[in-house]
């Protein structure tokens, strides 16, 4: 986020705003043990692996005496996540470490509010695990300003997008009447301020160019909460393109810019971005739910990186980030005090045995080795998408520079949705997805995505990945439409089990969490 003078002299609440103790980018220290547990790129957890056998036994066999299809389920799971080859760009595995911090009693607290401020008392144990939680994000981002309690990706742009509303549009109009409260308000002007909130404008990435269905889209809340449009990516080169993104925001003048994507294979500059927003007068509001892993381990930097652009960064915690299923919202000062009151604004009571895991996938992300992690999904995504065109395939934008590579199947004669299954029937594991102007609709699709970040953490490097795009060439090359069908498909059994036994070899040599048995 820029730090603008008008940020510092905000004055803006000192329960978790503004302390950035540790210049950016030095390395948060673990207690001595657990720093040589991280030490490594590949998964963390190899070196406690005996310890977390252990733990995940007993705790299955408690849950075994309770609900044993629980425990068989759950048992079950690990065997078939570790017999797949995981190319979903939104998965990963979270350490044992953070997957075991969510089961605790954590989990029987209500917090509704924040730290320091809750409308519950007994919450001095949650009080310090949230603190500690956002002090990591903000030094692990660099932000002025953490709020850790979004459930999940989706909560955390509603946590954003309310901000905004309430510090551009509520507080000007609570001004107005001179009263402090919605409460104050007479009807008819509490009408008016309903009214304005829901006539106001955003503008976000279209959904076939790879944007995200709560930018705006009418499936979504967002779509009826905003007047909504959006920008695409040039028909030839399939990139973002500033200026026509800059005309288009001239014209439409929304109050909210989005930036930030699920199934777009490049960076963005953020700072050009930012440029567009003050010259329109709009906030920019960066969702990195897909790439925070990217930031966080330093890839992504100076204009790619959107915190020092932004004004409010949303992101999940469970991509790229590879922490537990959740959300977060990173705030300048001028938004910090609307985004605080996330809880119970928009959002249930904080999920704490959640924000704890959070915590320590932080400490996990401030770590060296993270970096190393970071670096090594981009290098592994430019080898798979090498891998792909090399072998002839054809490729959104003609490759990537993030963890998200995006093929384009029509050239096997395929849909998405053939081409997913095919490799499916292979074990390997993908989504199928939209290209722009797509001919086969959202359902169908003509593209399928695929993510390095769940692989790597494995331990593929580039040669693996090389293997990996032989693999997908393989099934596709020997896969067949059946007559007009865009579901219906037929693929060469011979070439399936063979991609099969050497998807299993690769899989083998890099187990998941290797060491733990159950
Ligand atoms: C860009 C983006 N934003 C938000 C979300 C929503 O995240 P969640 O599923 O955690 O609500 C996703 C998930 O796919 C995403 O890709």
């Amino acid at each position: 986020m820029r730090f603008h003078p008008r940020h510092a002299a905000a004055g803006v609440s000192t329960r978790t705003v503004g302390r950035v103790g540790t210049p950016r980018g030095a390395d948060y220290s673990l207690p001595m043990t657990t720093d040589a547990i991280l030490s490594s790129a590949a998964a963390p957890g190899a070196d406690y692996a005996a310890t977390a056998s252990e733990a995940y036994r007993a705790a299955l066999r408690v849950i075994e005496s309770v609900e044993p299809r629980i425990a068989a389920a759950t048992r079950q799971e690990l065997a078939d996540q570790r017999e797949s080859l995981k190319l979903i760009a939104s998965e990963n595995y979270a350490s044992p470490a953070v997957l075991l911090t969510m089961g605790t009693w954590l989990s029987d607290k209500y917090a509704e509010g924040t730290v320091g401020h809750r409308f519950y008392a007994g919450c001095q144990n949650v009080d310090e695990i949230e603190a500690i939680a956002a002090e990591h994000a903000r030094e692990l981002f660099g932000a002025p300003y953490a709020y850790v309690q979004p459930h999940s990706g989706i909560d955390a742009n509603l946590v954003a997008f309310w901000a905004i509303l309430a510090t551009r549009v509520e507080v000007p109009a609570l001004g107005e009447a001179g009263v402090k409260n919605v409460n104050d308000l007479s009807e008819a002007e509490w009408e008016r301020l309903r009214a304005k909130l829901g006539s106001q404008r955003l503008m976000g990435m279209s959904l076939d160019a790879g944007g995200h269905l709560t930018h705006g889209f009418r499936p979504n809340i967002s779509g009826k909460m905003f007047q909504q449009r959006s920008y695409g990516t040039d028909p030839v080169t399939g990139l973002l393109d500033y200026d026509a993104i800059a005309a288009a925001a001239r014209e439409f003048k929304p109050l909210i810019l989005v930036a930030g994507y699920s199934a777009y294979p490049r960076r963005v500059n953020f700072a050009t971005m930012r440029d567009i927003a003050d010259e329109v007068g709009a906030t920019l509001m960066v969702d990195m739910a897909h790439f925070s892993g990217l930031v966080a381990g330093k890839v992504f930097t100076g204009d790619e990186d959107p915190v020092p652009h932004a004004h409010i960064v949303t992101t999940t915690t469970h991509k790229s980030l590879r922490g537990p299923r959740g959300g977060l919202v990173l705030a300048t000062a001028e938004y910090s005090d609307a985004v605080d009151k996330g809880c119970p604004m928009v959002l249930g009571g904080p999920l704490e045995h959640v924000i704890a895991a959070k915590a320590v996938a932080f400490a996990e992300a401030r770590q060296h080795s993270f970096r190393a992690y970071a670096q090594r999904v981009a290098d592994n995504a430019q080898a798979f998408a090498d891998g792909l065109m090399r072998r002839g395939a054809t490729l959104i934008t003609g490759g990537t520079d993030n963890h998200i590579v995006l093929l384009d199947v029509q050239s096997f004669g395929l849909t998405g949705r053939q081409a997913e299954s095919a490799l499916l029937e292979s074990g390997i594991v993908t989504n199928r997805n939209s290209i722009p102007a797509d001919p086969n609709g959202a359902w169908y699709t003509s593209g399928i995505r695929f993510g390095t970040s769940a692989l790597t953490t494995r331990g593929f490097g580039p040669a693996e990945f090389d293997r990996v795009a032989e693999l997908v060439v393989e099934v596709l090359s020997n896969t067949t439409a059946d007559g007009t069908s865009k579901a219906k498909y037929t693929l060469v059994d011979s070439a399936s089990d063979w991609v099969r036994a050497a998807a299993g070899e690769l899989l083998d040599a890099n187990p998941l969490y290797p060491g733990l048995t159950l």
